[in-house]
């Protein structure tokens, strides 16, 4: 088959489509025939060579896809030869096979064509994960969520709306806030010419927001913890503006904030005394086990397909590549000029 290989640590022109290995299956996998791939900001960083694979990953990149089942190893049952999917990957998606084990695949939602459909489980499954079922978001409660236009953004804001709770969003431009609207945010804030906490402070009549999800890191962190209300949590998906930062660890305490997310910077004395923050491990879902991942495809297929298939969450597909220009999407991603998603197609 074809893949795309990096073939040294570096920038975009180190993706070349080459002819590969297929790949193999065991009994608790299934075999597709990828339609499309979509990209992840994790991808570019994998590229660079600081994200490697963890062990037993395909070396490829591609963290989703949907595609055809083309073989199911002996221990599948709930999948056959022909079933069209999409599934959540520890890698290889860049590619026109990838093995999948059974757990990490979901059914394509009614309404949602076979290629977009590559565009919704890494997403789906990491706010579903993270927000929902760590964070807790609840109706009636409010949430920010940082870099609203990014693949992530645009899909926390639905599936939030859909969920009854009232949303915030930052974004860099004008172009991408009135995306942002149109998928239902409620407060859309221009970084770039306003201060979102003050913005934040007056919407909520001064309370602050119930949860924020994050990718900006340290230069936000204490700005976060401002934006909060009491009993407030932050999650950390990432950290694209920096990872070191100093806190002020008064102000946790005085709104009980629960951060969520890997704080290495504090000790473990540090830990004992901040009785009322609960620290949990970092979101990443690659390198969660078999057992883990499944268990959150299970929950997303529970609560978040059915969103979908009720048209209330749809794909946003920013731009359709093929996997030969693999170089190219990884460039328009560095610009940050997209808006949702980015798809390779097989
Ligand atoms: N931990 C996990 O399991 C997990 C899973 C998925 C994603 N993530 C993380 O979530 C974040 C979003 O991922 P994505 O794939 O949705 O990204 P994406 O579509 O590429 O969007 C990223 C957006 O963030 C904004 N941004 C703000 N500060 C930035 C900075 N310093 N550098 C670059 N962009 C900046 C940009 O929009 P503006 O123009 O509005 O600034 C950009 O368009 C990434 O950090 C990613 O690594 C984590």
């Amino acid at each position: 088959m074809k893949a795309v290989v990096i073939t040294t640590p570096g920038g975009p022109e180190v993706l070349l489509l080459q002819e590969v290995e297929d790949p193999q299956i065991n009994e608790d996998e299934v075999l597709v025939k990828v339609e499309a791939t979509a990209l992840n900001r994790a991808d570019t960083i994998q590229r660079q060579g600081r994200y490697p694979p963890p062990k037993g990953a395909s070396p490829y990149p591609g963290l989703e896809c949907s595609g055809t089942i083309e073989a199911v190893g002996k221990n599948v049952s709930r999948w056959k030869i022909g079933d069209q999917v999409c599934a959540l990957l520890s890698g290889g998606g860049y590619a026109e096979k990838v093995a999948v084990p059974a757990g990490q695949v979901l059914p394509v939602p009614q309404c949602v064509s076979l290629k977009d459909a590559a565009s919704l489980p890494e997403v789906a499954c990491t706010v579903w994960s993270t927000v929902f079922m760590m964070s807790r978001l609840s109706a009636g409660e409010t949430f920010l969520v940082h870099g609203g236009s990014s693949g992530i953004g645009t899909f926390a804001i639905q599936i939030a709306k859909h969920q009854g709770v009232k949303v915030f969003v930052t974004a860099g431009s004008e172009e991408k806030l009135a995306v942002c609207k149109d998928l239902g945010a409620d407060v859309c804030i221009n970084y770039k010419t306003e201060d979102f906490v003050a913005r934040v402070k007056e919407e909520t009549g001064g309370k602050g927001v119930d949860v924020i999800l994050d990718s900006v890191g340290a230069p936000y962190f204490q700005k976060n913890v401002d934006s909060l209300n009491i009993d407030g949590r932050l999650f950390l998906l990432g950290f694209m503006g920096g990872a070191v930062t100093q806190v002020n660890l008064g102000s946790l305490f005085a709104k009980r904030i629960t951060v969520q997310a890997l704080l290495l910077s504090i000790d473990y004395m540090t830990l004992v005394h901040l009785l009322l923050v609960i620290m949990h491990a970092a979101a990443g879902l690659r390198t969660r086990t078999l057992e883990n991942k499944a268990e959150i495809v299970s929950e997303v297929e529970k609560n978040v397909w059915p969103a979908i298939v009720a048209g209330k969450v749809k794909p946003v597909v920013f731009k359709y590549l093929p996997l030969s220009e693999a170089a190219e999407s990884h460039r328009l991603m560095e610009t940050s000029q997209h808006i949702g998603k980015i798809l390779l197609v097989a």
